[in-house]
């Protein structure tokens, strides 16, 4: 089976690449590395031992898209390419709901054209909003606060027409939560482009001395210790997340919606804890305002990809955070050399 990794030298599409090509899959990855690195490409294939077809092409591009669907064929598309941080969405409006819009009806036309039947998109827990009660299962109320979070309801409606549509398509929604972690071999992990936006890549490069100190925003949440809970998933179940997926959609199950999460609710102190443990670095944090938008606890309830997919997550916070910190710290320029 040969899959189309949209953002496929992203932090969670490398990850994903990995599993694909260990899995047997043959892979083909379109990225145009806004958000990447194009070494990421080499370790993939380092540590694979195979090197997947790789297009240096911007999504949105119809005519440079047209040719990889013409010297591939493509049996299913997992969509991982898009803009993620959520506070320059609020910014940058146009730029996230073009780039992340139409990239995806682009893979749409192309589907239509080139008869691709499967297809696996990057959802997120942000499409919960503020929920109402923990854990989240898969049919709570959907809502968006913001661009970012309203392009992945978007998409997700989109996405459930086309499949009232045409009910021959196969479509898996997959909702993560929090991933942190790397690869167990350190050669590959979260790298953004620019100052962090999400904790663990903003923790470890406290750790390592690039950034002066954590700001944990708001201790007065209606929380245990008053910092906001997050389910962290290590990166390494999300792939293996999609790879059960895939061989879900190989059972022409319409449209499927799962939650990735490992269904326990950390705070951020917690974290910052777990990490400096697991490091041996202390990691200084001050506390500071509530940052618009973020909200109390927000964690799953994964058994429906239990029970479905036979996929569970097996990592604990101690490992993912000991797995983040072997990737900074055997990297500390992230790619560069
Ligand atoms: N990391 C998270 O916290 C998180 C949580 C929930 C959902 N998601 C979703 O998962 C997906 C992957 O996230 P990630 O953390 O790996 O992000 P990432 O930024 O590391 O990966 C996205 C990749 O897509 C590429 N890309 C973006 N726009 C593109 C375009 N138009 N054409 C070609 N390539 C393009 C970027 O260069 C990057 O390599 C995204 O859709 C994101 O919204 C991420």
């Amino acid at each position: 089976m040969r899959v189309l990794v949209t953002g496929g030298a992203g932090y969670i599409g490398s990850h994903t690449c990995i599993e694909l090509l260990e899995s047997g899959y043959e892979v083909v990855i379109v990225d145009n590395l806004v958000n990447s690195d194009k070494v990421v490409l080499e370790r993939i294939e380092e540590l694979s031992g195979k090197k997947p077809r790789y297009y240096d092409y911007d999504v949105t591009d119809m005519e440079k898209m047209k040719l990889v669907f013409e010297e591939n064929q493509i049996d299913a598309i997992i969509h991982f390419a898009a803009l993620k941080a959520v506070g320059e969405s609020v910014y940058k409006p146009v730029e996230y709901y073009s780039n992340n819009l139409i990239s995806t009806l682009v893979l749409f036309k192309l589907m239509k054209v080139y008869g691709v039947k499967n297809f696996v998109f990057s959802s997120s827990a942000t499409v919960y909003g503020d929920a109402k009660t923990c854990p989240i299962l898969e049919d709570f109320p959907r809502s968006a606060t913001n661009p970012y979070g309203r392009t992945k309801l978007i998409i997700e409606d989109m996405l459930m027409d086309l499949s009232k549509a045409d009910p021959s398509l196969n479509i898996a929604l997959l909702r993560y939560f929090n991933p942190i972690g790397a690869h167990k071999s350190g050669k590959i992990g979260e790298e953004p482009n620019g100052i962090p936006t999400n904790l663990m890549p903003y923790i470890t490069k406290v750790a390592i001395g690039k950034l002066e100190e954590v700001s944990v925003f708001g201790d007065d949440y209606n929380t245990p210790d008053g910092t906001g809970v997050r389910d962290f998933i290590h990166v390494l179940d999300l792939a293996s997340g999609h790879v059960k997926a895939l061989e879900k959609l190989c059972e022409n199950p319409g449209l499927v919606i799962y939650n990735l999460g490992t269904g326990n609710g950390y705070s951020v102190l917690d974290l910052i804890r777990a990490f400096s443990e697991a490091s041996g670095v202390e990691i200084p944090y001050k506390i500071v305002g509530r940052r618009p938008g973020d909200i109390a606890t927000c964690y799953a309830d994964p058994s429906k990809a239990e029970r479905e997919l036979g996929w569970k997550a097996k990592y604990e916070l101690k490992e993912m955070c000991e797995d983040s910190w072997r990737w900074q710290s055997q990297n500390p320029n992230g790619y560069l050399k």
